[in-house]
């Protein structure tokens, strides 16, 4: 979505706060010992306490709230009685519908006692964004995000999984255009001022080739190292983006 009015801005930012807070509670209750399941109740009851809904269930026929993905899992783990252990890492990734606007952003938050090589791989998802952030702007092209974005993982040492994109986001989840973690400066469509995008790296420490579990969502790292993800909904400006999900 373009947005091109106060209205549409206001929407996005108020969709996007309830996401913040489903995240805020998500990592304040995820402890040792406790369920995926109950961190996606957790995330539930927190977007409908705000009268909006998790847009993620029922979509494409998706069973929960929230995406909880642990460990080499990278993306759309689906909730389960899995209880989350010491030194695991847990992604968590969430879309609310409020008043016809959608919200998504998704952390990585570590468990109990977190390797060091764990720890540097969640805050290196963060500082990929970030890198992308710097050419988030009205008059680049989505290439630009896309390939700082990439630089500064690979030259990190980090994988770039390519099998999943960011995306443009407003009405719907997922609207045009597609925003890959990979890809070439001065490419791609161009970024104008109001256009809603998500921007959601998704490194590995190790190789970059995912596959799909059997449950037809699960998406693993095919070397089994370990994934992080971070995510948010961003407005973009003749200036400094507006990130609305922080
Ligand atoms: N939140 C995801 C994204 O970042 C999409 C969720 S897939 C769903 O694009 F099936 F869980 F809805
Ligand atoms: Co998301
Ligand atoms: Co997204």
């Amino acid at each position: 979505m373009i947005v091109k009015t106060e209205r549409d801005r206001e929407g996005m930012r108020a969709a996007s706060r309830v996401v913040k807070a489903a995240l805020d509670a998500a990592e304040k209750f995820i402890k040792v010992g406790v369920t995926t399941l109950e961190i996606d109740a957790v995330v539930e009851e927190v977007i409908r306490s705000y009268g909006a809904t998790p847009s993620s269930k029922g979509f494409q026929g998706y069973p929960n709230a929230s995406c909880i993905s642990v460990n080499d899992v990278v993306v759309h783990g689906i909730p389960s009685l899995r209880t989350v252990k010491d030194g695991d890492i847990v992604s968590v990734d969430i879309t609310a519908l409020l008043n016809g606007y959608q919200g998504d952003a998704a952390r990585t938050f570590p468990v109990g006692n977190v390797s060091p090589k764990n720890l540097a791989l969640i805050a290196a998802a963060k500082s990929a964004f970030e890198a992308g952030m710097e050419y988030a702007k009205a008059g680049n092209k989505v290439g630009d995000v896309s390939s700082a974005v990439q630089l500064y993982s690979e030259l990190n040492g980090y994988g770039v999984v390519r099998a999943l994109t960011g995306h443009g986001i407003g009405h719907k989840m997922h609207e045009p255009p597609e925003v890959p973690n990979f890809g070439k400066r001065n490419t791609g469509a161009p970024l104008k001022s109001g256009l809603c995008i998500c921007v959601e790296p998704m490194i590995t420490s190790g190789d970059w080739r995912v596959y799909i579990e059997r449950d037809g969502w699960t998406v693993r790292t095919a070397d089994g190292s370990n994934a992080a993800h971070y995510e948010n909904t961003v407005i973009i400006t003749d200036g400094a983006p507006e990130i609305l999900t922080l």
